[in-house]
């Protein structure tokens, strides 16, 4: 049997991270963690104010995000995170070597229209640009998969995993 992935699934604010990545593992029987959940109390006051980080201020964050997916390195798991730029990811990558990202990808207006729907979380036109415009895809020496994000969760699921399996041996 092979090792379990340790997955970081990435895209855009929007792309739907938060819905897929919690069905992605229990597909894949590991747990979820929630990369938003890992920002240290002084990013969180930063967001709530509604100023902008900093890649200073990522670096602790993706430094956490990335200790978590070493401690599942060999069982397995899935995390989120944006993880937009290839710097990012190689933060996540220097903290858990094995680390495999599941870029979630979709137009932009297939997004803006999903967004729009999302309870009480309006995202202005200017964030999600900024969100297209930072976005740097995975790299052919990035171990990795991008997944199309039309249809359902539960399609975009089976792709995920379908996209995973073709990583193994
Ligand atoms: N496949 C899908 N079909 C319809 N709506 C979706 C789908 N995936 C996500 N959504 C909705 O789109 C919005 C953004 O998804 P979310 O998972 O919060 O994205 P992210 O965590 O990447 O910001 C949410 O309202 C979510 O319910
Ligand atoms: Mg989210």
């Amino acid at each position: 049997m092979n090792t379990p992935h340790v997955v970081v699934v990435m895209g855009v604010a929007g792309t739907g991270k938060t819905t897929i990545g919690p069905l992605l593992a229990q597909r894949l029987g590991v747990p979820y963690a929630e990369g938003d959940d890992f920002h240290p109390e002084a990013n969180i006051a930063k967001m709530t104010a509604g100023t902008p980080l900093t890649d200073e201020d990522r670096w602790p964050w993706l430094d956490a995000i990335g200790a978590w997916a070493h401690g599942r390195a060999g069982l397995g798991g899935v995390v989120s995170s944006s993880a937009l730029k290839r710097s990012y990811r190689d933060r996540l990558r220097s903290a858990a070597p094995g680390v495999v990202f599941v870029h979630l990808k979709g137009d932009r207006e297939l997004i803006e229209d999903r967004m729009s729907h999302r309870q009480g979380h309006f995202m202005p036109t200017a964030l999600l640009d900024s969100q297209f415009a930072t976005l740097q895809p995975l790299q052919a020496d990035e171990t990795g998969v991008a997944v199309d994000v039309s249809g359902s969760p539960e399609e975009i699921t089976d792709r995920a995993v379908t996209a995973l399996s073709g990583l193994d041996g």
